[in-house]
């Protein structure tokens, strides 16, 4: 059934594919560079990292916590760059100061003529947005609108839709191999201003006039994006703190004095938080009347079925047609289960029943589910499941909201064989040979690339670890709990979530969430698939933290310590010893302390399929170990 569906998606991209290519060869490329800036892709020192010259202005832009949010860093990656002293992190900026925010940096193909170097950002469209205001106003003029056109072929720009995500190219250039053994590090985006000249740009950033001009040709226009070579950051000279001198107007219709002007954000955007997360409920609630009404009248079964639902009229109010449209797609996918028969199926949640925690077995028409009971706040994770389907990801079946006890409870189907922490740390008699260990290796890391590379917008798990991973009745593996994942641009959180001994050290020091935190938690995982030990000790001590060590030295040296730090019961069977150091070696590749250093997950698949010693077989699914076809 499964492998029917993906057949027809991959005819229906084929078929896309195919009427894209036919329609571009009818365009021929005359167009100015207005699209950007071009690049070649095979030029070796892309992607790069590079910085941007960012003007904050009033009234939304005026500290580092919305200008952090627009290109997807934290404060503090601005704060050191810019030269501003980390106790006025929080401070409010003035107009026209002077900031650096990195930004990473590739060469990229749009179409078929068109290959340009950007930083892609995402960013969610409001209501009043235009491709052309987001780029002259919020982005600086480091893009233009006729690149983000370029680069989002799929959005129609005239007929933007609330919510969805649009990829701002910020126009970036890296240092080609020549500019690089003359010493330049970086070329800094700087947009040319009406009052600007190219000497006044080059004492600015400690650059010569000639070197930009090389860089950069001598024609440059009002608003375009300079290049600017430089060996090393140059320091910017800041405002001294406590000179505010014009009093940014605050943002937001409420007004709210100077100091307290990060914390009233922070409130509001609770505040604001809370009500979108109240109508959420209310119009789940609603649309699950209309719903059963609309599944009694069909005479559906008593589960209300899988009839597809109305149509929501669209294009009245902008942000709710979008939540209604988000609620009603989970709606389409899932069964929606009565709490009575809920209750019947767990004996009134008895504990009996308890798997672990608010989850509990049930068996429903002789078939066994597991019920997670939560407190109204299961949303976020109803919006992520209903985008995510893969074999290595639990499955959600449906939901179930309880009006009265201000319940929700999420139907899953049932994974046989408990969690992975369980089989490694707990009391089990069996032990996990080498082979299982390393197919639920591969199991996760499958279920990982999917979820960073093939959902839209991308979703990171945030709380990968041996005790969500669930092993089914053939000891494959799937993802559980998806209830911290996060998708879409916030990239910033001011309250860490997960679990200690996986978290990652840039997410614990700054609060930024990208898929590296998965992919460092999962390195955690194979270090205890491969040790045995569980990812904080007893003392508190993390497992990561010696980890590197191990895979130092001489080959000879390596291999013992490998073997003295593995888990004894591996001993005991035959296995080859260069297949668990390169699984090691992966490990430690996942937990490197700089999270652009860790591999994606595309990589950490084709090297974990490597070390696993079978043969391969290219089926039409693509390249997969035989063993792991054979379910
Ligand atoms: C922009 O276009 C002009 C002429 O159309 C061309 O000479 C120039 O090289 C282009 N610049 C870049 C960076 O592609
Ligand atoms: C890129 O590679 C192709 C073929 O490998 C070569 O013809 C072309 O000159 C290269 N371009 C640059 C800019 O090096
Ligand atoms: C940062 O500011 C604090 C207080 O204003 C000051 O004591 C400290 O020396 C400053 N640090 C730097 C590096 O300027
Ligand atoms: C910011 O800089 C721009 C261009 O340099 C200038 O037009 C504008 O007046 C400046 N704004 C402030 C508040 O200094
Ligand atoms: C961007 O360029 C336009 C003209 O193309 C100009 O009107 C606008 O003020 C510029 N925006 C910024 C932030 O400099
Ligand atoms: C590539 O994209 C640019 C910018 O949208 C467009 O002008 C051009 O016609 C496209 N070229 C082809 C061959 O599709
Ligand atoms: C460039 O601008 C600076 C001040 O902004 C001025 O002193 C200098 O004379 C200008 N240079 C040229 C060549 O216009
Ligand atoms: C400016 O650059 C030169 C080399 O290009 C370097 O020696 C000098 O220290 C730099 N000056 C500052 C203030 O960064
Ligand atoms: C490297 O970039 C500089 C400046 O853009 C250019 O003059 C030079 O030809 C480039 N070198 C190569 C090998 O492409
Ligand atoms: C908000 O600020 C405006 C002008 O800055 C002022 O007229 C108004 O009275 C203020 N409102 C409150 C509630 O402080
Ligand atoms: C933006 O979204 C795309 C697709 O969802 C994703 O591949 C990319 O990593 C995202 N970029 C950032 C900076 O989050």
């Amino acid at each position: 059934m499964q492998i029917k569906k993906m057949k027809m998606e991959y005819f229906y991209s084929l078929f896309l594919f195919i009427i894209f290519t036919c329609n571009n060869l009818h365009i021929t490329n005359s167009q100015p560079n207005t699209t950007g800036y071009t690049c070649s892709t095979n030029q070796t020192t892309y992607p790069c990292q590079t910085y941007v010259y960012y003007r904050p202005f009033s009234p939304n832009y005026l500290n580092l916590a919305s200008i952090g949010d627009l290109f997807s860093v934290s404060r503090l990656m601005i704060s050191r760059p810019s030269n501003i002293n980390i106790s006025s992190v929080d401070a409010p900026l003035q107009p026209n100061q002077s900031l650096f925010v990195p930004i990473q940096c590739s060469c990229n193909r749009v179409n078929t003529s068109v290959v340009i170097s950007y930083a892609p950002l995402n960013h969610t469209i409001q209501g009043g947005d235009t491709f052309y205001q987001l780029s002259i106003g919020q982005f600086g003029n480091l893009t233009t609108f006729q690149s983000v056109e370029a680069v989002n072929p799929t959005l129609i720009a005239t007929d933007l839709d609330v919510g969805v995500n649009a990829v701002f190219p910020i126009f970036c250039k890296c240092p080609n191999e020549t500019l690089r053994q003359n010493g330049v590090s970086f070329l800094i985006s700087y947009v040319f201003q009406p009052s600007d000249n190219i000497s006044r740009i080059a004492s600015l950033f400690n650059s010569t006039t000639q070197a930009i001009f090389d860089v950069n040709g001598n024609n440059i226009q009002d608003f375009d994006t300079v290049f600017v070579p430089v060996s090393q950051l140059p320091l910017l000279s800041q405002p001294a703190p406590g000179a505010t001198s014009p009093p940014p107007a605050p943002s937001g219709s409420g007004n709210s004095t100077q100091g307290d002007d990060r914390k009233g954000a922070v409130i509001g955007l609770s505040v604001g938080l809370a009500i979108c997360g109240l109508l959420l409920l209310i119009l789940i609630i609603w649309l699950l009347c209309v719903y059963k009404q609309y599944g009694k009248r069909k005479g559906e079964g008593k589960y209300g079925g899988e009839g597809k639902h109305q149509k929501f009229e669209k294009g009245k109010k902008g942000e709710e047609v979008n939540l209604l449209a988000d609620v009603s797609d989970c709606l389409d996918k899932y069964k929606v289960y009565r709490v009575d028969d809920l209750i019947e199926a767990t004996d009134d949640f008895d504990e009996r029943y308890v798997i672990e925690g608010s989850v509990y077995r049930a068996s429903i028409d002789d078939e066994l589910y597991a019920i997670k009971k939560m407190n109204w706040n299961a949303s976020e994770e109803l919006k992520i499941l209903q985008k995510v389907n893969h074999g290595n990801l639990v499955k959600l079946d449906g939901f179930c909201i309880d009006h009265e006890e201000a319940t929700c409870y999420l139907v899953y189907e049932y994974v046989e064989n408990g969690s992975l922490h369980s089989w490694l740390h707990g009391n089990q008699r069996e032990k996990l040979s080498w082979k299982n260990r390393l197919t639920i290796a591969i199991d996760v890391a499958n279920g990982l690339q999917y979820i960073h590379e093939h959902t839209r917008p991308k979703v990171v798990h945030k709380d990968i670890k041996s005790s969500n991973i669930l092993l089914d009745s053939n000891m494959r593996a799937k993802i559980a709990n998806f209830g911290l994942a996060k998708s879409g641009c916030n990239a910033i959180t001011m309250h860490i979530v997960g679990t200690q001994g996986y978290i990652a050290p840039e997410y614990l020091a700054d609060g930024v969430v990208s898929t590296k935190i998965d992919i460092f938690a999962f390195g955690v995982v194979l270090l205890e698939l491969i040790s045995g030990r569980e990812a904080v000790d007893k003392e508190g001590k993390v497992l990561w933290e010696d980890a590197d060590k191990i895979l130092e030295g001489k080959e000879d040296k390596k291999m013992k310590r490998v073997k003295d730090w593995m888990d004894s019961s591996l001993l005991r069977e035959s296995l080859s010893m260069e297949s668990v150091a390169s699984v090691m070696a992966v490990a430690v590749a996942c937990l490197h302390r700089d999270p652009s250093r860790r591999p994606s997950m595309v990589d950490i698949v084709y090297t974990l399929c490597k070390s696993d010693d079978f043969s391969f077989d290219v089926s039409d699914e693509g390249l997969s170990p035989r063993h792991l076809v054979a379910r």
